[in-house]
């Protein structure tokens, strides 16, 4: 049946949708490279590892195609002062790109190229944001509710985590004074 076509029902409020092929749990202990506060990430982890966010995903394929589909659901909240986020990843392959859509919740995509050029777009229900190939991309939940958003890409885009792992972005998300505010990323000082 892999050419005919088919349609999930997802739920705007939950971020979920069924049927799905799988799904993936990220905790604070699958994120240790990428938060700045070493010490609160190891005292979160000793407190329980919260979930900090889940995908659930369905790849199209068919004999002559590979579009994926992707909900991601980030919860509230901060490791020391630094926002919940995405891992964040470039495409391994260098001619694909994404759509983000953001459906619930606020934050922002904060995205950066190889050459150092940093774009960050701020997110609110009913911001569509395209991600050219060759861009970094990260989301950053800085609301109080989870931040639910839809990805669909091409499965032969493939995923690099480790640049990411290895030098963050550029700026940080943060909170100062009880508001969101980017700061240098200490790798980069
Ligand atoms: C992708 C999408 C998206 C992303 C998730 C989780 O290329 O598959 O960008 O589905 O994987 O939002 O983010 P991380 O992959 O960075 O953990
Ligand atoms: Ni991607």
């Amino acid at each position: 049946k892999e050419d005919y076509p088919i349609s999930v029902q997802f739920d705007f409020n939950t971020g979920v949708f069924e049927p799905q092929e799988k799904s993936v749990e990220r905790k604070v202990s699958d994120m240790v490279k990428m938060f700045h506060d070493k010490t609160a990430v190891e005292s979160m982890i000793k407190a329980g590892d919260p979930l900090v966010y889940e995908i659930f995903y369905y790849g199209f394929k068919t004999s002559a195609s590979d579009m994926a589909l992707g909900t991601t659901r980030i919860q509230p909240g901060k490791v020391g002062d630094e926002y919940y986020m995405t891992k964040g990843h470039f495409h391994e392959a260098f001619d694909q790109p994404e759509i983000y859509f953001c459906v619930k919740g606020e934050g922002y995509l904060l995205m950066e190229t190889r050459e150092g050029e940093f774009q960050a777009e701020k997110w609110t229900p009913g911001t569509i944001s395209h991600i050219p190939p060759m861009w970094a991309h990260r989301v950053v939940n800085t609301g109080k509710e989870p931040l639910v958003f839809v990805a669909t890409y091409h499965l032969a885009a493939g995923h690099t985590y480790t640049e990411v792992e290895e030098k963050g972005f550029l700026k940080c998300l943060v909170e100062k004074d009880g508001k969101a505010t980017f700061v240098l990323n200490d790798k980069r000082k």
